[in-house]
């Protein structure tokens, strides 16, 4: 009885709004390659920490007060007189560095298995997209405690507008709303971190995953499920039953519906992400200085500089890059431009074996080197500006900077392995 009310209350709906079509084409029977790894937690735990950060977003923003006079005291409030109102910023501020962490090894997943490659070019883009939304979201939302490292941070940031020829100085004047950051600058931060960027990063996010179901998942072999109409005999098509939308046009092998076979090995990935999130966020929350930062737990003075002006670490790298180059315009270019890059990454690689398991030994140690350069621009970003650490840095730029040119070169002729034509057991 109870299972017939049921039953006919979603036929009424599904005849309003295609709920269970939306839920088996994006769900239960979205055909997913049998062999992820490791690296595709990442996605679903992105999504988490995307939801971790609005919900207790909305929970702090309940008790902030968006203004200079106010803002830092309404801090100590939360973390002192609203009941649980520390654990509700310590999940914001451990899921600010978790989201970069995680999206860090989202990213160089992609790397990896090619995924950004033809005809995932989009779907890079989104994502692309959403790391440049995510990074100006968590710009703006360091100035929102109105520490002195957030004021401080904001004003080498927001100087480096100052250096765009002829409209630099007017252009600074505009985001700031002031001639020094102020109270109205903290109230625009507030007002595109807590509404406008959420927004577009919700939205961003839902087309990244609509652009990847309609192209479908690649996998650590790179090697595609989908094959074309007819060309696979039934007996090795994949056993189980996939929405039309994909078994109508391709032949579909070695693949497992997403729901529940990755809905449950996901749950496995938010078990161990969440152990590790927790003790950070009851042990350290303050990341040992890199997550919370000194200086911060000082109000905002704009008449006392701090010591070391240093950006959050998941800054590091682009900062660090920002910094080696001597001339302030052209250091902004150079930061702008190592994003640009990674937008362009899927037309700097030319070649057409995705994963690097079947890629050149040349390619293998190229990524490798951009990883490592990645993560040395990424500490010192976070230390002085010696002389022997410039230097380090601008080795490390190169590197950087000369992953994609000798990509472009050597990914046309690539002295590849073969790929297989099905993904093994
Ligand atoms: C809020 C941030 C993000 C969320 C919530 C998110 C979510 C997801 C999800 C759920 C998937 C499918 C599962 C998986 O393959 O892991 C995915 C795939 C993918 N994402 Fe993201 N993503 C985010 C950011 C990014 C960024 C910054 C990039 C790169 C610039 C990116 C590039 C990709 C690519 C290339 C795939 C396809 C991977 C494959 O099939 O091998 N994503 N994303």
């Amino acid at each position: 009885m109870l299972m017939k009310l049921a039953t006919d209350f979603m036929g009424w709906i599904d005849k309003r709004l295609p709920v269970t079509d939306a839920w088996n084409k994006h769900l239960a029977q979205y055909p997913a390659p049998k062999n992820f790894n490791f690296w595709y937690f990442f996605g679903s735990l992105a999504m988490l920490v995307l939801v971790n950060q609005i919900v207790t977003g909305i929970w702090l923003t309940m008790n902030y007060e968006p203004s200079g006079a106010g803002a830092f005291a309404s801090v100590e409030y939360i973390m002192r007189d609203v009941d649980f109102g520390w654990l509700l910023r310590y999940m914001h501020s451990t899921g600010a560095s978790a989201f970069f962490v995680v999206v860090y090894m989202h990213m160089m997943r992609g790397l990896m298995y090619g995924s950004y490659q033809k005809p995932r070019e989009l779907l890079w883009i989104f994502g692309m997209l959403i790391f440049l939304v995510l990074m100006a979201e968590a710009f703006m939302g360091y100035l929102l405690p109105w520490g002195n490292m957030s004021y401080w941070g904001a004003q080498v940031i927001i100087s480096l507008f100052g250096a765009v020829p002829i409209i630099g100085d007017d252009l600074t004047l505009w985001i700031r709303g002031d001639y020094v950051i102020s109270g109205a600058t903290l109230n625009r931060f507030f007002a595109l971190h807590v509404i406008a960027m959420p927004l577009v990063l919700v939205v961003l996010v839902f087309l990244h995953i609509l652009a990847l179901h309609e192209v479908g998942s690649n996998n650590p072999e790179g090697v595609d499920i989908k094959k074309p109409k007819g060309s696979v005999k039934p007996e090795e098509l994949s056993k189980f039953t996939f929405h039309k939308q994909y078994s109508d046009k391709y032949d579909i092998v070695d693949a497992v519906p997403f729901h529940p076979y990755y809905s449950v090995k996901d749950i496995m990935g938010v078990a161990g992400f969440l152990f590790l999130f927790c003790w950070v966020m009851f042990f350290a929350p303050e990341g040992g200085g890199y997550f919370m930062e000194a200086p911060n737990f000082t109000p905002a003075n704009g008449l006392k500089t701090p010591e070391h002006i240093a950006p959050v670490w998941y800054f590091g790298p682009f900062y660090t890059i920002l910094r080696v180059v001597p001339d302030k315009l052209l250091g902004a270019v150079a930061m702008f431009g190592a994003i640009v890059m990674l937008f362009a990454l899927p037309w700097f690689d030319r070649g057409v074996v995705k994963s690097v398991r079947y890629r050149s030994k040349l390619h293998l140690v190229n990524l490798i080197q951009f990883a490592i350069c990645f993560v040395v621009l990424g500490a010192l970003g976070t230390m002085p500006a010696t002389p022997t650490a410039n230097l380090i840095g601008v080795i490390a730029s190169f590197g950087y900077f000369g992953f994609f040119i000798a990509l472009w070169f050597y990914s046309k002729n690539e002295n590849t392995k073969p790929v297989p034509e099905r993904i093994a057991d």
